[in-house]
């Protein structure tokens, strides 16, 4: 597969945004409630942009247009002094499995401990989300723990998942850690 390219999320690509918020296969692993409105999701664009706490990217694939955006993540609640911040990604519905949310995981945690020099990346996942956590735990994430009935979510109390990974453990060869593809 063609190299991931990584820029900051703009305006024009809120549209897609917001498509894919809708989309099942994203918001019934994310803890985002449907529908999500283009307005919502332009308000919240504005105030990202005043927010020094995070960092928002869409990836799209070496050689194609940089339109065409095949996933979107970030690290947010990023911390000076304790210099962690929490990772998410989504891709683009349809083209999931094919080695895109791995290397754009990859891409962000180089970032996180190369540009922000961050001492800790974690994130969360809901009790349903096996794949999500099977490719954390492939790239070195470990798991921290369960928060038990932590969020109601589709009218359930469910449990969500810490995983984390350090700059040291993140340090080891690549090859430890190399994604199929
Ligand atoms: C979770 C998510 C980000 C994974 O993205 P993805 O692009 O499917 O991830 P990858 O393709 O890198 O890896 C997924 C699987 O495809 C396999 N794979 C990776 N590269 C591959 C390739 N080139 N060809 C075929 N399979 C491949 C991986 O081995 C992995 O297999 P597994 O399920 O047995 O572990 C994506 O499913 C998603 O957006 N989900 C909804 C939102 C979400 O849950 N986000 C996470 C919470 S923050």
């Amino acid at each position: 597969m063609n190299s991931i390219l990584a820029r900051r999320l703009e305006a024009s690509d809120l549209p897609l945004r917001h498509q894919w918020l809708n989309d099942p296969s994203i918001h019934g692993q994310m803890l985002v409630s449907p529908p999500v409105g283009l307005a919502e999701t332009q308000q919240w664009f504005s105030k990202t942009l005043l927010n020094e706490s995070r960092r928002d990217f869409v990836f799209t694939l070496d050689g194609a247009a940089p339109t065409e955006v095949v996933a979107m993540g970030g690290l947010t609640d990023i911390h000076p002094r304790h210099r962690r911040a929490e990772l998410y990604i989504f891709v683009r519905p349809g083209m999931t499995g094919r080695g895109i949310g791995s290397r754009a995981t990859v891409w962000l945690c180089e970032y996180g401990y190369s540009e922000l020099d961050l001492h800790r990346i974690y994130l969360h996942t809901t009790d349903l989300n096996d794949a999500a956590r099977r490719l954390y735990a492939r790239l070195g994430f470990k798991d921290e723990g369960t928060l038990r009935g932590h969020a109601f979510h589709r009218g359930r109390f469910i449990d969500r998942h810490v995983q984390g990974v350090l700059r040291s453990e993140w340090r080891k060869p690549r090859e430890e850690r190399e994604v199929p593809g």
